[in-house]
């Protein structure tokens, strides 16, 4: 059955920017139900794998599958593009991003914002997509906030919204790039929180963060990048109080909060 198989396997993946060889054979495995964490220093190519996985991003080497169905390529290394528009487009549908800066239209009031994709992209009823989007804002805390433009918010609020945004789109999983690194702290803790109860309902989720906290708590597996490599992986219990590599070491020992 589809729902056993993984949402997400990457295997030995290898991207490049020109001449700059961003990701070196990265492999991951995103079970249904499971959070994954990507930690590492900035420039070792999270953001980049995670719109590899998206579909956002070319990829030279290595492969994609979602649910067991393998993206399927035409050419090969720089040439190398996605060979069938639609599954591109259904895989993407099921894998909503939500990303550091929120990328809220600003012309659009909440509601507006949350119901668009779902709306325009895939073609949903208007109406039952406003119920499930007022569903989701209350979800998310913000259902007061409907008639609202973004900049009357806060960039916790926001989030929050940009998070309701992805859920309405009823993806298969959820990918977040830093998604509270341009909060101010007491505005992170909110979208943490956010985060961690849709962990809880069992969520699958792919989260890059430089929150160690939070991906101790709320994932799986955590994955270390460093340099377009992983460096070492395992479970949070695991990896947050007994590194094995130096470079992991280093790195907690200047994240630690
Ligand atoms: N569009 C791009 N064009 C060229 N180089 C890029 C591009 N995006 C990212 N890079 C480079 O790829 C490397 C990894 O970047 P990124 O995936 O954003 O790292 P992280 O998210 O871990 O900070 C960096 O050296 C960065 O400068
Ligand atoms: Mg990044």
């Amino acid at each position: 059955m589809a729902e056993d198989l993984p949402v997400i396997e990457i295997d030995d993946l290898h991207k490049s920017y020109g001449t700059l060889e961003v990701l070196k054979g990265v492999s991951l495995t995103a079970p249904q139900g499971h959070v994954i964490s990507l930690i590492g220093s900035s420039g070792s190519g999270k953001s980049t794998l995670l719109r590899c996985a998206n579909l956002l991003e070319d990829s030279q080497k290595g492969e994609i599958r979602f649910r067991g169905e393998a993206v399927r390529w035409k050419g090969s290394g720089a040439g190398r593009h996605p060979a069938d528009r639609a599954q591109i487009t259904r895989i993407r549908t099921n894998l909503s991003m939500v990303f550091q800066q929120f990328n809220l239209w600003s012309h659009m009031t909440i509601l507006q914002n949350v119901m668009e994709a779902p709306v325009t992209v895939l073609g949903r009823d208007r109406e039952e997509v406003e119920h499930s989007a007022r569903n989701y804002l209350d979800k998310v805390g913000i259902g007061d906030k409907c008639d609202v433009y973004p900049a009357m918010l806060s960039g916790g609020q926001q989030q929050r919204a940009a998070i309701a945004r992805a859920l309405c789109m009823e993806p298969t999983a959820l990918l977040f790039d830093e998604p509270t690194s341009a909060l101010d702290p007491e505005l992170e803790q909110e979208v943490v929180r956010v985060i961690r109860a849709l962990a809880d309902e069992g969520r699958t989720m792919i989260i890059v963060t430089h929150d160690m906290r939070m991906a101790r708590d709320v994932s799986e597996h955590v994955i270390f990048l460093h340099n377009g490599r992983i460096e070492e992986q395992g479970p949070p219990e695991r990896l947050f109080t007994d590194p094995q590599t130096e470079r992991l070491k280093g790195f907690l020992s200047v994240t630690a909060s």
